[in-house]
């Protein structure tokens, strides 16, 4: 009973707070201009659609909120004031001939990122079941990934597509990074792009290794040995980058609940921040096609 009072005493509340809202815009706000249209055309007789009308209503009430209008107005000025050509390619500085049969390499970095994608929504549907523990025998998280695999409806169909997308996108970035060289398109204005690749192509491959060993199997144990040992021999900070990596000098539990966190947090961060950042600038900058 009384639960369905303050539900409704809540409702009322919100309804008060619209309404108060709408007759304030009414009164106040002059950037109406697209609700007047709409209200003009309905009323004069030429009627628009019930899903058009929403929409401008929608719009114009996000508008006069947010000053929508200007923003898109100011993004489409800096968009065409920027000095989006750059300086020529050594292909077309040096007048190299037309290599026009390289243009279905350009796409290497867009299935990179398209790759990139699928792994995002596969990864994120397989961390639901995935259970990070190194303990026991079986271990969680082998047990979770045989969970995923015999049990779980389409289970071994996700697992299979992030397994073979991570594939495919190794691959396509070590491609697109052949691509960018040969057509020279690493060279001034885009070195510092080349430079943020150098460091996806890493975080790829890392990527690749830190995922192999959340199963925990015996693959896994065998790829975190070699792992930690490379890590153990590393000159003067080798012992810290053990400790980081696989939490601790010896091999323990402890290495898939690191391996864990570095797989689904901090190389999902970096690596999309570095991609926004890395397209933002293909952006700028225009693609360095051979002319
Ligand atoms: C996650 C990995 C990566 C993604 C998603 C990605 C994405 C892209 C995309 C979509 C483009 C536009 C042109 C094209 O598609 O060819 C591009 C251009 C470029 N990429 Fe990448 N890339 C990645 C890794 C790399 C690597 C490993 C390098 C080099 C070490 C690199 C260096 C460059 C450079 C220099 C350009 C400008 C090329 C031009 O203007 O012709 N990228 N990238």
């Amino acid at each position: 009973m009384i639960e369905s009072v303050v539900l409704w005493l809540f409702l009322a509340i919100i309804l008060v707070i619209v309404a108060f809202t709408l007759r304030k815009e009414r009164e106040e706000v002059p950037r109406k201009e697209i609700l007047r249209a709409v209200q003009t055309t309905t009323a004069g007789g030429g009627g628009i659609g019930l899903l058009e009308k929403s929409f401008l209503w929608a719009f114009s009430w996000m508008d006069t909120r947010f000053r929508i209008q200007d923003y898109w107005a100011m993004s489409r000025d800096a968009y065409y004031s920027m000095h989006r050509q750059m300086p020529l390619t050594h292909a077309a500085k040096y007048k190299l001939r037309i290599i026009w049969y390289w243009y279905p390499l350009y796409c290497l970095g867009g299935i990179s990122f398209l790759a990139f994608i699928i792994l995002v929504i596969t990864g994120t549907i397989l961390g639901i079941y995935y259970v990070p523990g190194g303990m026991g025998d079986p271990t969680p998280a082998y047990a979770s990934m045989e969970f995923i695999m015999t049990q779980l409806p389409f289970g071994y169909i996700i697992r299979s597509i992030h397994h073979w997308t991570t594939h495919f996108m190794v691959a396509a970035v070590f491609l697109h990074m052949c691509r960018v060289y040969f057509t020279g398109a690493y060279r001034n204005p885009r070195e510092l792009n080349w430079l943020i690749g150098v460091a996806l192509m890493f975080f790829t491959i890392f990527f690749g290794y830190s995922g192999y060993l959340l199963p925990w199997d015996a693959l896994a144990f065998g790829a975190a040995t070699i792992g930690i040992n490379m890590a153990n021999a590393t000159p003067l900070i080798g012992p810290w980058v053990a400790t980081a990596m696989f939490g601790g000098s010896t091999l323990t539990y402890q290495a898939v609940t690191r391996m864990y966190f570095i797989h689904v947090f901090i190389l999902p961060v970096l690596v999309t921040t570095l991609i926004i950042v890395h397209l933002f600038i293909v952006w700028v900058q225009g693609v360095a096609e051979p002319h």
